[in-house]
């Protein structure tokens, strides 16, 4: 069976990092000119919470496919993609703490006591950061098994997430909806490791 050689990863990782710069810059020339709407702040804090949330259902949808279409090398994608998921979601927050709160961290704090669905996304956000630390090899080769364990988190962050983005939509539940049957689907993906959780949790002899 064919099987993606080394070379093609590399490319792809380029073609990642080519794709999410030119989002940037995208991103970039449409605040620059003015093409925002109406409440370009708005615009701007949930452009970047869906590009975020996009790169982490991508990245949870790479060990699926890797495992379905037996291409262990596509593994090697997991990292660049989940953190550049990372740093649109610390563009979000700070998008929200300048534009919004004028960078006054005793009101991010009030407002994540206050909000919900604040407290929501500020839990998935410190989940993520971990991760993105624990990504640097020299840590990961020190961690051993914990590492693993420790990156099964990104399953909370992904369900804190798409709750966070629910809770923060007043209209229009269409899209919202969409994100939570794919979130579904990855996670369900994932049944055989629930069901050893499960076990090992609750069913203890
Ligand atoms: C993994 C973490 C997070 C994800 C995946 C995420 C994703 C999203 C998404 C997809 C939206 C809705 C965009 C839309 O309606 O088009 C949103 C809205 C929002 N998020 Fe996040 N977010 C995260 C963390 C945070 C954090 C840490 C904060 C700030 C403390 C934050 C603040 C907001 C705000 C203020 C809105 C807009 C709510 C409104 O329309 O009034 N998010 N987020």
């Amino acid at each position: 069976m064919f099987k993606i050689p080394p070379l093609a990863i590399t490319l792809i990782k380029a073609i990642i990092h080519l794709a999410s710069l030119s989002t940037l810059l995208y991103f970039y020339i449409l605040i620059d000119s003015n093409r925002l709407g109406a409440d370009p702040v708005k615009e701007m804090i949930h452009f970047l919470g869906k590009t975020g949330l996009n790169y982490l259902l991508i990245t949870l949808a790479i060990t699926p496919l890797a495992k379905r279409f037996k291409q262990p090398l596509l593994i090697r994608l997991r990292r660049v993609l989940g953190l550049y998921s990372f740093v649109w979601i610390c563009l979000h927050l700070t998008a929200f703490i300048w534009l919004e709160l004028n960078w006054q961290v005793g009101l991010l704090i009030e407002e994540i006591i206050k909000r919900p669905y604040l407290t929501l996304g500020m839990a998935a956000w410190s989940i993520l950061l971990l991760l993105s630390i624990t990504s640097i090899n020299a840590i990961r080769k020190r961690m051993k098994k914990a590492w693993f364990t420790l990156h099964r988190w990104v399953y909370v962050a992904l369900v804190l997430g798409i709750v966070h983005y629910y809770w923060s939509v007043k209209s229009g539940l269409i899209e919202p909806s969409i994100y939570i049957g794919l979130s579904l689907l990855l996670l369900n993906e994932r049944r055989q490791y629930f069901k050893s959780l499960y076990h090992s949790l609750f069913k203890k002899p």
